[in-house]
């Protein structure tokens, strides 16, 4: 198994083996590597010549210090998990030093109105970090495709709009929701929740296919207030944000119009632990 931590190594080893025809799979995570993460990884392992996972939590997409200084950093673990993929897959763990050479800043993006929603409502800054630290990786690794689960569906549009502005040479690969058997989704954060909680969790994607199986029949005015309903004195869970939203705007719809495809999006607090979810409407 190799491991880099040094972006040079990387690419001098990276370009060693490249070929006119060879494709290169990336999957940029933040490690605390669940089921979902290695869903990406076996794809990208099918359909490229070689893959690179990154590990590496990102400090300028926090916009929470306690969130950033609370991610699970698991390594070791993360590379045994790594393993059981494939023995060939190219790990990059790097310092922030290594990224960021001494500026830990991120740059200023537009990304026509993308970033103004939800995630980006309640996290300020956090899309400028991604589209910050996604840039740099793909510099580094130079992918032909890169892999992206849907959970986080905003930052799959958002790295999609960052692709065709920058005219990077990558194509962008979604990915669906890996879910536990509750049908919570898999996050890395799940990792901070107890038993109970994780067991308790369920509810977030029940009421998402609650959504979806009124969607056709009842107005959005009456969906939102069911959520609300749902979350309303839980003596768990706190609501951030439920929104239904055009796939592709990602603006939040009023009323339902045809040939639009829609989305629920949600996030919700269990004590300090920030869970996000998705489901597509129609
Ligand atoms: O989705 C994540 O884990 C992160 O936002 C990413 C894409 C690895 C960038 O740090």
């Amino acid at each position: 198994m190799l491991v880099f931590d040094k972006k040079d190594a990387l690419s001098h080893h990276l370009e060693s083996l490249r070929q006119p025809k060879t494709s290169v799979g990336f999957v940029p995570t933040m490690g605390a590597l669940h089921q979902g993460h290695l869903s990406l990884l076996a794809q990208s392992v099918v359909e490229n010549d070689i893959t690179v996972i990154s590990i590496f939590v990102n400090p300028t997409q926090f916009n929470n210090p306690e969130d950033l200084e609370k991610y699970p950093r698991t390594l070791e673990s993360d590379i045994q998990k790594v393993r059981t993929i494939s023995e060939k897959i190219l790990i990059y763990a790097p310092s922030v030093a290594d990224i960021y050479e001494g500026k830990t800043e991120s740059k200023s993006y537009s990304f026509e109105g993308l970033e103004h929603q939800m995630e980006g409502k309640f996290r300020p800054g956090h899309f400028d970090g991604v589209g910050t630290v996604v840039k740099k990786l793909f510099e580094i690794v130079n992918p032909t495709r890169a892999y992206f689960g849907e959970k986080d569906f905003q930052q799959l549009q958002i790295v999609k709009k960052l692709v065709a502005k920058e005219q990077l040479p990558v194509i962008i690969v979604g990915c669906p929701v890996y879910r536990e058997a509750n049908g919570l989704a898999m996050s890395s954060r799940n990792e901070r929740l107890s038993p109970q909680e994780r067991q308790e969790a369920a509810l977030i994607y029940a009421t998402l296919q609650k959504t979806a199986n009124q969607f056709a029949q009842q107005s959005i005015a009456k969906t939102r207030q069911m959520v609300a309903e749902t979350f309303a004195n839980h003596p768990l869970f706190q609501l951030e944000y439920f929104e239904i939203a055009e796939e592709n705007t990602l603006k939040p719809a009023v009323k339902k119009q045809k040939n639009r495809k829609y989305r629920a999006f949600i996030a919700v607090f269990a004590n300090n632990v920030r869970l996000i979810d998705t489901i597509s409407l129609n």
